[in-house]
């Protein structure tokens, strides 16, 4: 007799129970209570049930870790909370100064205690820095919904499937006591072993498939995989380190990271709760020590000021958070030859001094050119045309000189000066008083025209296929781009004239040029390649405009008032708009048929969209993590302190000094029986 529905769909329920825990026991606790032989066979058998009853398949069985139906593309996915990078640190001083600047901030005496531990002594948690790639994972009511890459920080890439392939990633939480939160966005990093690496990168070779440079190219590319089965074979693995927002409740760093371990998360068995600033510089040099015998890579430790409630005073900036700081290793070092210095001129105009070097290898790496910065740094470092150098490279960052090595001198070597012009126009170069950096002031210089060309056509901008470095070299030379403007009235015949276009190049890079015609509104501001707005200002801005042209017109102190702009990016800003020749240029570019497209998103539907909120003193029936969450999930924002812009002061049990601030700035206080309401 042929089982009922019933019996199967209570089979299957059974087997992805005891999959869950098995796979928990083995990714998560490394502590396998079964052979990986009878793994195989229960998710054998539940496969097999799903695929004949197709009825009962569910979007969280561990069999959906085989990997699933192939994607043509991946959906772009926003992030609630940005996610936002971290500051560096390079020596002991720095994050000496990162305290001094936290203390001051919370108002703390100025110095820490030495390793006594003294009254006003700010605790961090300490963590290894994870050499991988971010991303967040979404849960609701436990289960698991979507996952997503950091992308720019405001949207990433909808890479669900492929998370999911991961097995340290739990498609459905567990808790032995308490409550599931409704939501949770979790962080953290995806990494491959050097395990994993080395057997991955001996499988690809043995199939003459070009091995990956490192386990983090390893794991990104894997992590970019249209087809969720090819990922499935990757050995990625995760650790979590974060949430975004969520109504989980703690009022630590170090208690959202126990917390995240009680529902079955995976966190890095290293991290370091509670220490003091001293303590954590101690705790970096015991990881410098064991960094080699670890099974993966890190590349530093991340500090972070463990409370909840000062690192929601200390806010961030537009770039990364001000309670927090990477601790970055030493990076590797090489001696070789200086054997030119030549000058570089960059988008803004600015001179830049680039060493030209006797190639070398650097940690695996050939380095020709290194930067030198700046004038001041060539004199403080007194380096010399000829002079033999120590250079080092860190990550991704472009390589510099760290010091002359003296003993190296023969007496030939030659005294670098700034060239009086620039080299490219001639215009002469000028320095400001307070700034270190020469600049060439003519806008209209090839060099910062066809830089700022390349940054207009570039991905994160108007992202126009076909217009290369080259190509936009031969076509402001010619005389045929003298600003972005331009590339709207490029023709194809004009085109068809230059070395190495042919008629089909040309006609498809009128029809690339045609395709980047309808732009959003924060790359189109980002395109424009005004100083300091990079992607992440580009998209704080527009979030907060409606129109480009309300941005065009903005005072500084409208854009100041952005969360993330300063008053050094509000006045560039604004210096780029009373220009008049960039607004020429961009009504040039409108009126070429350009359209903006205002997000949807953006459109502000959420009922408190824009309302800014401070809390203060002690809710009765919810954390202020809660009502963080469910103020900004209703599109409202919170900040740490009363000013004009505040819309509500919510004032708890017992409100401080903010009751007093909101009173002389007659802002509306509410209690929280009137916030409740408020919410619903
Ligand atoms: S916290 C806002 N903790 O480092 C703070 N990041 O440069 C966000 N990373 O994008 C990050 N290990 O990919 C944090 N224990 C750790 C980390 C970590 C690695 C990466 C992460 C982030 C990047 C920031």
């Amino acid at each position: 007799m042929p089982d009922t529905v019933k019996d199967i769909k209570k089979r299957a329920e059974a087997l992805r129970k005891a999959l869950h825990k098995h796979n928990y026991q083995y990714y998560v606790l490394d502590d396998p209570e079964i052979s990986d032989a009878e793994y195989d066979r229960m998710m054998q058998e539940l496969i097999r049930l799903e695929a004949d009853h197709p009825e009962i398949a569910s979007p969280d069985s561990p069999s959906v870790r085989v990997g699933g139906a192939p994607l043509d593309k991946f959906e772009t996915a926003e992030h609630s909370v940005p996610m936002l990078s971290l500051d560096n640190g390079f020596d002991d001083s720095d994050i000496l100064g990162f305290d001094k600047r936290i203390r001051k901030n919370l108002s703390f005496s100025s110095r820490s205690g030495e390793g006594t531990r003294a009254d006003d002594e700010i605790l961090y948690t300490a963590e290894p820095k994870m050499d991988g790639v971010a991303v967040e994972i979404v849960y609701e009511e436990g289960r698991m919904l979507m996952a997503s890459t950091r992308g720019d920080g405001i949207r990433g890439e909808n890479i669900t499937s492929n998370v999911k392939t991961i097995g340290s990633v739990p498609l459905v939480l567990t808790l032995e006591k308490g409550k599931i939160p409704r939501r949770l966005e979790v962080r953290g990093e995806v990494f491959i072993s050097l395990e994993g690496f080395r057997k991955l990168n001996e499988r690809r070779v043995s199939m003459n498939l070009s091995p990956f440079a490192n386990p983090r190219n390893a794991a990104a590319g894997s992590l970019r995989q249209l087809d969720p089965g090819v990922t499935a074979k990757r050995p990625l693995e995760i650790f979590l380190y974060g949430v975004g927002l969520t109504d989980l409740d703690s009022e630590s760093h170090s208690g959202t990271l126990e917390a995240l371990k009680q529902l079955g998360l995976r966190i890095n068995p290293l991290i370091r709760p509670g220490i003091t600033i001293h303590e954590a510089l101690d705790y970096y040099r015991e990881l410098t020590g064991k960094r080699h015998d670890l099974p993966y890579d890190i590349d530093g430790m991340v500090i972070k000021v463990d409370s909840l409630e000062f690192q929601h005073q200390l806010g961030a900036t537009s770039k990364s958070p001000r309670w927090a700081i990477a601790y970055k290793f030493k990076a590797i070092e090489e001696t070789t030859r200086i054997m030119n210095i030549e000058v570089q001129v960059g988008r803004t105009g600015a001179l830049t001094p680039v060493a030209r070097l006797d190639p070398v290898n650097v940690g695996g790496v050939t380095v020709s050119r290194a930067t030198l910065h700046n004038e001041d740094e060539i004199r403080r470092k007194d380096i010399r045309i000829g002079d033999t150098v120590m250079i080092r490279r860190a990550g991704d960052v472009i390589p510099e000189v760290v010091k002359v090595v003296t003993s190296g001198r023969t007496g030939e070597e030659e005294i670098f000066n700034m060239p009086a012009n620039c080299p490219v126009c001639d215009t002469p170069a000028c320095r400001d008083k307070d700034e270190a950096v020469t600049r060439c002031n003519n806008t209209n210089c090839p060099a910062q025209v066809k830089a700022s060309i390349r940054h207009f056509a570039s991905k994160g901008a108007f992202d126009i296929d076909g217009l290369g470095d080259k190509l936009i070299d031969q076509l402001v030379d010619k005389g045929m781009l003298s600003s972005y403007a331009d590339i709207f009235h490029l023709d194809k015949t004009g085109l068809e004239g230059l070395e190495r276009m042919g008629p089909k190049s040309a006609e498809n890079l009128v029809n690339a040029v045609e395709k980047s015609r309808d732009m959003t509104f924060p790359r189109f501001l980002y395109a424009l390649g005004i100083r300091h707005v990079g992607e992440n200002v580009a998209n704080l801005i527009a979030d907060k405009f409606k129109t480009a042209e309300e941005v065009f017109s903005a005072g500084t102190e409208e854009l100041e008032a952005i969360d993330g702009v300063g008053p050094e990016i509000a006045k560039s800003v604004r210096r780029f708009f009373e220009l008049d020749e960039n607004r020429e240029t961009v009504k040039r570019i409108l009126d070429s048929g350009v359209r903006i497209i205002y997000s949807e998103t953006g459109k502000k539907d959420g009922y408190l969209e824009g309302k800014v909120f401070v809390l203060t003193g002690t809710l009765e029936n919810m954390t202020r993590n809660q009502a963080k969450g469910m103020i900004e999930a209703a599109g409202g924002k919170i900040t740490g302190s009363v000013s004009r812009n505040t819309d509500y002061l919510v004032a708890g049990k017992s409100p401080g000094s903010k009751a007093d601030k909101a009173r002389k700035l007659e802002i509306e206080i509410i209690d929280e029986t009137t916030f409740t309401e408020l919410l619903k």
